[in-house]
Formats: structure tokens, C-alpha cells, sequence
């Protein structure tokens, strides 16, 4: 294999990595600011500066491909100085927002400002200023603070396959924006704010919430779609702030879309139902977890009983819920919901050539796997009772009483008798199948609310009255 030397250590790369990937295999970080491994490298930034030896001016390492027996220095004074007159350049204009600044604790600019920064600045000129932009539903636009590194716009080119984000005018005029200062169209307009490495792209939806080196972080699954993109929850004292994309190169790389990175909303929904409710009239009124197990047992001793299980379910649930029904309900039916249209995998498809499926939920593949069949059509029979984990699609219903175990609306469930609540995605720990077969690991983010329990929790009650008791 291929060799070279980065300060001083003998790195192997393969043909065609930059120097930028070879020097953090030897344990050493380059910073930047325009380079990005999921976009092209444009060097306009020259925050990456090296030293190669025998060539005679600095390079920058994210357009600079490792070669043979190459010697490479990146702690040399003619390094020190050439990134020490990049940072003095960038932050000419720069505000000294970071007190008020949503990206400050993670902010490129913050961290190579401490790190390869001078102390001092001849700048005394007045910093231009610009007014904030609203660019929609998801981007606040602070101009004052972008360094013109252009991710931005490559993103939208070359990731989200829309071209929306432009440079416009020149030098110290230049405007990074929209064309015609449209709104953003992207249905992955979250990643923005992710990529720009400076507190000019806001995510809307976290402005002013939170610091970031407040928040815990937990890596986990979106269960938004049957893609499975790998992600980070992003929390502190049980409630949820963000949810940010995290790299996964066999599926979603480094990104997620916004329906995946806002999906975690429902779960914190005021009008989420946390206790057991069942119906009196047109009203719910709060029953104790006895009270609410003895109705299910009893209903679902008739004859004629459907169990429905939502593909938004882990392999865990899945497998105890069929475990239960064909040991203690043996003339019951179990049949799998999910998305509208996506009854199986044959016909998830992708819904936009980048990462969305058609399929709305994250376990469709499981459900198959366990050999549960879907339900087609209006779920019919005496008594329903529906197992959900908060995002499959409920289909239509008709029977004479019909129960709901796990995660729901109020507005959702104005058909249903009895509700016994259960977890989210965000507060459980299981495995999902994804449309690829990769099975992957939810993880639990934050601690059950109020009276929710877990699924395997209420059918081992269920089955055990002693145990009920003991509870009680
Ligand atoms: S807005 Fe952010 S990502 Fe876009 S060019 Fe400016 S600094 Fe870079
Ligand atoms: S593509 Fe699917 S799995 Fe990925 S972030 Fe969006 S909803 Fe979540
Ligand atoms: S990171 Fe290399 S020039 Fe910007």
C-alpha cells in the first residue's frame, strides 16, 4: 500500500484520499471550513493550509491528493502564520455574536478561531451588517456571520438536487441567498443549518431553546421511513431539543430529512394521551392500569378479535405481541398496518431519489421477517385492538369496541373505547430492519412520561394477574 508522512508519522492512503482523511488517520486534524467529505472540495476557504515538502508554497490539504513518499507538515511556523492570516481575513467582518449565537460550542469558526487563530487584528474598518432573512419554515438567515464557504449552496446543487442557494455580488458585498430570495423549497433544508459552519443558517426550530453544550446526546435510528437514517437526539432534563443527522456512509451519509428531523414533536405533543383513558360518552376519563388491563383481557375474549400491529413497532414488540396472540388467542387475527398504499416491501419505493421512502414507518421489513401478514383495506371484526408506536397510519375501523395500546393523539383516536399508553420511539430501546435488511438499534433518548409503559410490560401484566396485584 501507498505511504506517506504526516508530522512525522508514515500514514498508508489509498490513491485518491486527500490529505485532509490520510492526516486524520494519523491522529492529526486539519481544520476547515469549505471541505466537506459529502460535497465537492472547492478550496476557497484556505483554512486547511500544509506544508509540502518540495513544494514551494503552502498547500491546501482538502485539493491536495496524498502521494507517494510525500512529506507533509501541518504545526509549522509557515503553516501557524498561513492559517493565522486566514482566520484574521474571515473574521474582518465577523460579529461578536457568540454570546447570542446558536451555533456557539459548535461552531467551526469558534474552534479554529482557539485553535489556529492570532490574538490580535489590525482590523479597525466598520463591520458591514446585514438584516436577518427568514427563508421559510425551517432556515433563519444571519448574513453577518457567514465566512462565504459555500456548502450551502453546494448542498442544495448537489445533495438536495435543487439549485436554490446562490452567491450573489462581490467581494465585501457579497450575499449568500436564495435566487430571487424565494423561500427554500428543499424537503431537507434542516441539513443547512448541520453544514454551515458558522451560526448563519439557524435552524428555526431550536433558535434561542438551547445551549448546545447543555444538551446529552443519544445515537439512534430515525423512524420517519423505512430508510433508517442514522441520528443523534439531542436532550436535556427529559425533554427533547433537536435531532441532528449522523454519519452513516451504507445509508443516509451525513444527512436526514426535515419530516425525519421534526418527527420527534408528536411525542412531546400536549395532546398525547399518557394515561389510561377509556371512553365515557363523547369524554375520556382516567382509569387506573388495572382497570385498563381487566378491559382488555375481557374484550379480547371474543370470538371474533383482530389485533393490529403498526410497522412503526420494534422487532422486540413485534415478537412478544405474536407470541401472545398465538399462544392465549388462538381463533384471533394478527395483521400488520403501517402506510396508506405500502402494504409490503415490494412495494416501498423511493419517494425522491435521495433518502425518503414511501413507506412512513421504520419496521415494515421486521414485520415481514416475523411473517405477519398485512391487513388490506377497513379493519373489520368484533373487537380491535391496535398496537401502535405513534407513527404508523391508522387505517379505518369497524367494530364494536376497539382498544389502542401505545402511542396516540387525542384527535386520533375518537373511534376507540379504551387507550392504554405506550412508549415512543424516543424513550425505548430495540431493533428495526430497514428497506435495505440492515437491522439497527433505537436506543432510548428520555425516560417514559407519566403512566406510559412499555408494550412487553403490559402483555407480560396482562398475562399475570399476581403480578398486577403485587404492582397495585
Ligand atoms: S451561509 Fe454558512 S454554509 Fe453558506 S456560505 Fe455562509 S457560512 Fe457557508
Ligand atoms: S429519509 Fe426517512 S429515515 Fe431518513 S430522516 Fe427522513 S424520514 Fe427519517
Ligand atoms: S477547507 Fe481547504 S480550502 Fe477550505
Amino acid at each position: 500500500m501507498a505511504k506517506c508522512t504526516i508530522d512525522g508519522k508514515e500514514v498508508e492512503f489509498t490513491p485518491g484520499e486527500n490529505l485532509i482523511k490520510v492526516a486524520k488517520r494519523a491522529g492529526v486534524d486539519i481544520p476547515v471550513f469549505c471541505y466537506h467529505p459529502g460535497l465537492t472540495v472547492v478550496a476557497q476557504c484556505r483554512m486547511c493550509y500544509v506544508e509540502v515538502e518540495k513544494m514551494p508554497k503552502l498547500q491546501t490539504a482538502c485539493s491536495t491528493n496524498a502521494a507517494e513518499g510525500m512529506v507533509v507538515k501541518t504545526t509549522s511556523e509557515a503553516v501557524k502564520k498561513g492559517r493565522e492570516g486566514t482566520m484574521e481575513f474571515l473574521l474582518l467582518n465577523h460579529p461578536l455574536d457568540c454570546p447570542i449565537c446558536d451555533k456557539a460550542g459548535e461552531c467551526d469558526l469558534q474552534d479554529n478561531s482557539f485553535g489556529s487563530g492570532s490574538a490580535y487584528m489590525r482590523h479597525s474598518e466598520e463591520r458591514r451588517t446585514y438584516v436577518d432573512v427568514d427563508m421559510g419554515d425551517v432556515i433563519q438567515k444571519n448574513m453577518n456571520r457567514c465566512i462565504h464557504c459555500t456548502r450551502c449552496i453546494r448542498f442544495g446543487d448537489e445533495i438536495a438536487g435543487i439549485h436554490e442557494m446562490v452567491a450573489i455580488k462581490r467581494g465585501n458585498n457579497i450575499d449568500i441567498t436564495t435566487i430571487d430570495g424565494k423561500q427554500l423549497q428543499t424537503e431537507y433544508a434542516g441539513n443547512y443549518s448541520d453544514i454551515c459552519p458558522t451560526g448563519s443558517l439557524t435552524l428555526k426550530d431550536f433558535r434561542f431553546k438551547k445551549r448546545a453544550w447543555m444538551l446529552k446526546k443519544t445515537d439512534t435510528v430515525c423512524e420517519g421511513c423505512s430508510k433508517g437514517c442514522n441520528m443523534e437526539i439531542q436532550h436535556e432534563g427529559n425533554a427533547i431539543y433537536r435531532c441532528v443527522p449522523r454519519e452513516n456512509l451504507e445509508i443516509n451519509k451525513y444527512w436526514m430529512c426535515d419530516e425525519g428531523r421534526f418527527n420527534y414533536h408528536y411525542t412531546q405533543d400536549p395532546a398525547r394521551i399518557l394515561n389510561p383513558v377509556q371512553k365515557v360518552g363523547a369524554a375520556w376519563s382516567k382509569i387506573t392500569w388495572d382497570q385498563g388491563l381487566s378491559a382488555l383481557k375481557s374484550e379480547t375474549n371474543a370470538v371474533n378479535t383482530l389485533f393490529l400491529l403498526g410497522t412503526d413497532l420494534t422487532l422486540e414488540e413485534m415478537s412478544a405481541i405474536r407470541e401472545t396472540v398465538t399462544r392465549n388467542h388462538k381463533n384471533a387475527k394478527l395483521l400488520s398496518f403501517g402506510t396508506h398504499g405500502v402494504e409490503t416491501s415490494a412495494q416501498d419505493k423511493s419517494q425522491d431519489q435521495i433518502l425518503k421512502m414511501k413507506s412512513k414507518t421504520s419496521n415494515l421489513m421486521g414485520a415481514e421477517k416475523l411473517g405477519i401478514e398485512a391487513l388490506q383495506g377497513k379493519a373489520k371484526a368484533d373487537v380491535v385492538v391496535v398496537f401502535r408506536g405513534g407513527r404508523a397510519q391508522l387505517p379505518a375501523i369497524e367494530s364494536k369496541k376497539t382498544i389502542g395500546v401505545g402511542v396516540f393523539l387525542e384527535k386520533e383516536v375518537t373511534s376507540f373505547d379504551v387507550i392504554l399508553p405506550g412508549l415512543a420511539f424516543t424513550e425505548k430501546d430495540g431493533t428495526v430492519i430497514n428497506h435495505q435488511g440492515k437491522e439497527q438499534r433505537l436506543k432510548r433518548a428520555v425516560l417514559p412520561r407519566e403512566k406510559c409503559k412499555a408494550i412487553p410490560e403490559v402483555l407480560m401484566l396482562l398475562l399475570n394477574q399476581k403480578t398486577r396485584e403485587v404492582l397495585a
